[in-house]
């Protein structure tokens, strides 16, 4: 089975999932997709000799380049890991049931446009949250909207920062994301 990651930064999402099928039969990382120069994501490709491509907007937005790429290559799961475009209508319609997000909150709340890295955490401590987590979810024509496949929680105190929610938040993203891809490609 073929995964395809798209991710826009740090990359230490597609790291986890790459190790985790580093010796599997049946599942391999087999392209990764990313929208910014000097990502680390893109050195992570580059040490993993995985193929990588940097997208172009206009193109991902107007024409069907990518989803060709992404047949071509006989992808069955696509998976966006800190990928911070919205997926186009074509794409989503592409891959019925076979696009995943993984978002660093409880969705539906803290969800949307701009809701990301640390400004999530902000936004959860500053109302007073006492939990926080991951969702896991499907993909659809809006953002963090499609149907939960998972959600994971962590506590937060009035001691946290938005850096100690990050770290707790990461933990469950690196323990739980790896397991529901393979679960799916399983499925
Ligand atoms: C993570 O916070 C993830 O929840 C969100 O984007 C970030 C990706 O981090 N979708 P990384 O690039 O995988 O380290």
């Amino acid at each position: 089975k073929n995964i395809a990651i798209f991710a826009s930064g740090a990359g230490s999402n597609a790291q986890k999932i790459i190790d985790h099928f580093r010796h599997s039969e049946k599942a391999r990382v087999s392209l990764i997709i990313c929208n910014k120069p000097g990502a680390g994501v893109l050195d992570i490709a580059q040490r993993e000799g995985i193929e990588s491509i940097l997208i172009e907007r206009e193109k991902f937005l107007h024409t069907d380049t990518y989803i060709d790429i992404l047949k071509q290559r006989q992808t069955d799961l696509v998976v966006l890991a800190g990928f911070l475009w919205k997926i186009p209508a074509n794409l989503v319609q592409a891959f019925p049931g076979r696009i995943i997000n993984i978002h660093p909150a409880l969705l539906p709340k803290f969800g949307g446009k701009g809701m990301y890295g640390h400004f999530v955490h902000e936004a959860v401590i500053a109302a007073g949250e006492t939990e926080s987590g991951i969702t896991i979810h499907y993909v659809n024509e809006k953002y963090d909207d499609g149907e939960t496949i998972l959600q994971e929680r962590c506590v937060v105190t009035p001691e946290d920062t938005p850096e100690t929610v990050a770290r707790k938040v990461q933990a469950l993203e690196h323990q739980w994301f790896p397991v529901i891809v393979e679960r799916l490609l399983n499925k």
